[in-house]
């Protein structure tokens, strides 16, 4: 399925509000849930593990799709499954056998997603193929929300022609809003991650400018 998904990142909801947080977005038009772990080590910020992910999964019916900013990955991938990940995304950065990483997800009983920095190229998935079902591409460093987005349609559009008809998805995360998202639709993406440009003057007690945030990104995308 090609159709554009937007996928809220809650990075930019309210720590203390989560499972009202993911039921609102939902609510509001939202059709996966992005869950930014970050542990200090591979990027300079903290987040939270796989306790929260399992605290947060009963307030989500659809699509818990967690990018995991971490190193190593390979001794946390059951916890995330187990937490109910439904796709785990590792970093091609993140290790020496991101093979290895990714049948591990697999075998968890997950989706595989490999996720690459704007440094890298398109190239350093093309083996992958056979054992991934998302690609992400970060339109900025990874670490915070609200950062400015880097333009990444050249790496995007030739992802798309190294997919060729396999059912991957390809996810952008990082400084989507209704200005840049036309772009990287263009160029062949389906999942659009937002966090700032959903969550920005709504709140679990006002969630209706979630879903004007969400119906923006999506028109434009559409075009
Ligand atoms: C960045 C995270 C993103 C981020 C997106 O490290 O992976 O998911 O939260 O936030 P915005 O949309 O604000 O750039
Ligand atoms: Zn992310």
């Amino acid at each position: 399925d090609r159709s554009i998904k937007i996928a809220p990142s809650i990075l930019a909801a309210d720590f203390a509000n989560f499972g009202a947080e993911c039921e609102a977005i939902e609510a509001q038009g939202a059709d996966w849930v992005h869950v930014d772990v970050m542990d200090g080590h591979f990027v300079p910020n903290i987040t939270f593990g796989p306790a929260t992910c399992a605290a947060i999964r009963p307030h989500i019916k659809g699509v818990m799709d967690v990018h995991l900013m971490i190193a190593p990955v390979d001794p946390y991938i059951d916890a995330f499954a187990q937490a109910g990940a439904d796709v785990i995304t590792a970093h091609v950065e993140a290790g020496p056998h991101i093979h290895r990483t990714l049948q591990a997800i697999r075998a968890a009983g997950a989706k595989a997603g490999v996720a690459l920095n704007p440094g890298t190229p398109a190239e350093a998935v093309s083996e992958l193929m056979e054992s991934i079902d998302l690609i992400c591409v970060m339109t900025v460093n990874p670490g915070f929300g609200g950062q400015k987005f880097i333009d990444m349609t050249s790496k995007i559009k030739a992802l798309r022609a190294m997919i060729g008809d396999r059912p991957i998805h390809i996810e952008i995360d990082g400084g989507v809003d209704p200005k840049t998202a036309p772009s990287v639709a263009q160029a062949g993406a389906d999942v659009l991650v937002a966090g700032s440009a959903v969550f920005r003057g709504g709140s679990v007690s006002d969630p209706a400018p979630y879903g004007d945030n969400i119906r923006a990104i999506r028109q434009a995308a559409n075009g």
